[in-house]
């Protein structure tokens, strides 16, 4: 297979907290690990990739994940699919049954599987068909909110471990996951916020009360615009992000729509404070 050569490997960032456009490869092909290396740099610096106009097959995008670690089956189960690896996320149904996961709802802040000791470290997502209207979706940027508080907060919350449960029960792990509120990334080494409306169910080891004031706290806190980057949808559109510094919401769009996207993971990760 050929590899992608010649134009030069261009890194645009969004001019937001995260988020960078990168230009000049063609997922559709093998990668010269000094490209590789070029994408993981960038990867580890703006956090959320988006590769434009890609026309890749289920292979290719598995092929792509390889580069960044091993590419794993998603823990829910899917119908019968081709390529094991592709999660699809989709409204779309056929004879009545729903294709893929997710539907057309909000989804929550999130940061992939935090709800398994060993979470979602990246994620990618491929646009196959989007609606015209809505389900963008958006990223937080957890290091640059952990950055903007003041110090002896800082000092508070990395004394904080939060409980992560999944709404669907039969998702969990026997044992409760529990997680710091302030993990470390094990390549960057930078702190960041990790707890999320979808997927975190409470501080351990405090009151209800204590635990619901100051998740609203940092919730409120994370979702301003200063820490939050939207991505609009485009066919074509491949998107990979670190799970481990950011969270994500896909945003609701009218359930008439069709909206397909294939993803996969790569996790299995130990969570480091
Ligand atoms: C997700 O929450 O992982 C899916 C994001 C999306 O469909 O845009």
């Amino acid at each position: 297979m050929t590899t992608t050569t010649g134009a030069e490997l261009r890194v645009l960032p969004s001019g937001g907290a995260l988020g960078a456009e990168i230009r000049g490869l063609d997922l559709g092909r093998e990668l010269a690990p000094e490209q590789v290396k070029q994408v993981r740099a960038a990867l580890l610096a703006h956090c959320v990739l988006v590769f434009r106009d890609q026309r890749i097959s289920d292979e290719d995008q598995v092929r792509f994940t390889s580069y960044f670690g091993r590419p794993v089956e998603h823990v829910r189960k899917q119908r019968e699919r081709r390529v094991k690896e592709i999660f699809i996320i989709s409204n779309v149904k056929e004879n009545g049954e729903p294709i893929g996961a997710l539907g057309s709802e909000l989804i929550d802040f999130h940061s992939d599987l935090s709800y398994l000791p060993r979470p979602g470290t990246i994620s990618l997502l491929y646009a196959v068909e989007i609606p015209p209207a809505g389900g963008d979706t958006q990223w937080c940027d957890g290091r640059a909110a952990f950055d903007a508080l003041p110090p002896e907060r800082q000092a508070e919350l990395r004394k904080l471990r939060a409980v992560h449960r999944h709404h669907v029960d039969e998702q969990n792990p026997p044992e409760p996951t529990i997680h710091p509120v302030v993990r470390r990334h094990p390549e960057t080494g930078r702190p960041s916020l990790y707890v999320s409306p979808h997927l975190t169910h409470h501080i351990h080891g405090v009151s209800e009360e204590e635990s619901r004031a100051i998740l609203a706290g940092l919730y409120a806190h994370m979702d301003q615009p200063q820490f939050v980057w939207t991505h609009r949808w485009r066919v074509g559109d491949l998107v990979m992000w670190d799970n481990r510094p950011t969270s994500h919401r896909r945003l609701p769009f009218p359930d008439d729509q069709r909206r397909i996207m294939n993803r996969t993971q790569i996790f299995g990760e130990e969570v480091v404070e």
